[in-house]
């Protein structure tokens, strides 16, 4: 299925006037309206005319191509995003060109992958109004390209200034400071994440090589499961320092654990302080020592048994909403971590958050990416940071080192 552009029908006035359009193809309004003016007629094509007429797109292979990236680099500013209006077409009211705010223009952030979690996260970062354009890139352009445009028509609902644009390839979507890597098989019912490695790795394995031709200096954020695992794929694929390869899992896990602590009938969940560590998965550490409820030891507020629990419910969370949706897994709560994390950055909170990091000796581990606690500045990882953790968390956090490090060994 192709999205014809406006671009596309400008492209075939100078062939001659007619563009041959598939049957499950889609025409944009643009499109539309530009061949009305430039007198090119859509002629309805069955796929073997198509294939002589579409544009050829170099396929993505790794390894990359020696040639420069052949993104077309940011838009020029002000000008509006090409999938959603005629370029140099002048602007709707009411969509102020891109402001920098505080005088430093904040470029562009890629979601690849707009399932479910693309399509979450994309919809926080382009409400927070931080960027100058987010692109999705999707298999299925048309999908992206939807997204993109239902996205933007909240601009004026949520206030943001942020482009949003959807595309079918990394390559087309530009140069990124941020690139959110979604992409991926979701688990089903009765799946581990470990079920999920090997077609994963192929495809996250290919962004990573691809995006480090088309971004070279981007931060990658890692969202497809098996996370840990998927994390060192992508900093091996992509051959970026270890501190721009970041894996999302850790936010995910402390907010389901801050959020079942607060279903205990405590104060609300931000008022529980606590952190995951360790993988996304069966060896998810919560260092109990360290939780708080209203800044008092979560022991004077919830029994014991129960905050044991309550830690079992959160690491098996991802398995519940699985077993209930019984199609897909979860998505608002990781769509929107994903987004925290990318927002940490661009704005330098500071925070101490979990993430998914390569090891660098910290808690007596090394060489292996799992969540640990960490400061993220606009570059990707700022630090490592030293927690005081009781001898029994510590040595299950370095247990869960240990696993992913034996599960990587199986799946070289
Ligand atoms: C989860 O835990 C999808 O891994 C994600 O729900």
């Amino acid at each position: 299925m192709t999205v014809w552009s406006a671009a596309d029908v400008e492209a075939a006035a100078t062939r001659g006037a007619t563009l041959r359009v598939g049957p499950r193809d889609v025409v944009t309004p643009l499109a539309h309206e530009r061949a009305r003016e430039l007198g090119v007629t859509l002629a309805a094509a069955d796929d073997a005319d198509r294939a002589t007429l579409l544009p050829s797109r170099p396929p993505p292979s790794c390894p990359p191509p020696s040639r420069p990236p052949s993104s077309p680099g940011p838009p020029p500013s002000g000008s509006p995003s090409p999938a959603l209006f005629r370029r140099g077409a002048p602007l709707p009211t009411g969509l102020a060109p891109a402001r920098p705010r505080g005088g430093t223009p904040t470029g562009r952030v890629i979601v690849v992958g707009a399932g479910h979690v693309g399509m979450i996260a994309a919809m926080r970062m382009a409400d927070a109004d931080v960027f100058d354009e987010l692109v999705l890139v999707d298999v299925d352009e048309g999908r992206a390209a939807g997204i993109a445009l239902d996205l933007t028509h909240t601009a004026a609902l949520s206030g943001f200034a942020t482009r949003v644009r959807g595309v079918g390839t990394v390559e087309e979507a530009g140069r990124a400071d941020y690139v959110v890597i979604t992409a991926g098989r979701p688990r089903q019912p009765g799946m581990s994440r470990a079920d999920l490695v090997s077609t994963n790795a192929e495809i996250v394995g290919d962004l990573a090589c691809r995006i480090a031709v088309t971004s070279p200096d981007a931060v990658l954020v890692v969202v497809t499961n098996p996370l840990d695992e998927m994390t060192q794929h992508a900093w091996t694929c992509s051959g970026f320092p270890a501190t721009r390869v970041l894996g999302m899992a850790g936010v995910l896990d402390t907010a389901r654990f801050r959020a079942l602590v607060a279903l205990e009938g405590t104060g609300p969940a931000s008022t529980v302080d606590a952190i995951a560590l360790g993988s996304h998965g069966e060896e998810m550490v919560i260092p109990l020592s360290r939780v708080r409820e209203g800044g008092r030891p979560v022991a004077e507020v919830v029994p014991p048994a129960r905050v044991n629990a309550v830690v079992d419910r959160a690491r098996g969370s991802g398995g519940e909403v699985v077993g209930l949706l019984r199609s897909g897994s979860a998505f608002l709560a990781p769509g929107t971590s994903a987004a925290r994390m990318v927002l940490a950055m661009v704005r330098e909170t500071g925070e101490v958050m979990s993430a998914a990091v390569l090891a660098d000796g910290s808690y007596g581990i090394r060489d292996v990416y799992l969540g640990l606690p960490v400061r993220l500045g606009r570059h990707g990882l700022r630090e490592i940071v030293h927690l005081d953790l009781a001898p029994d968390e510590l040595a299950a956090v370095r247990e869960a080192g240990d696993r992913i490090r034996e599960r990587l060994g199986a799946h070289p």
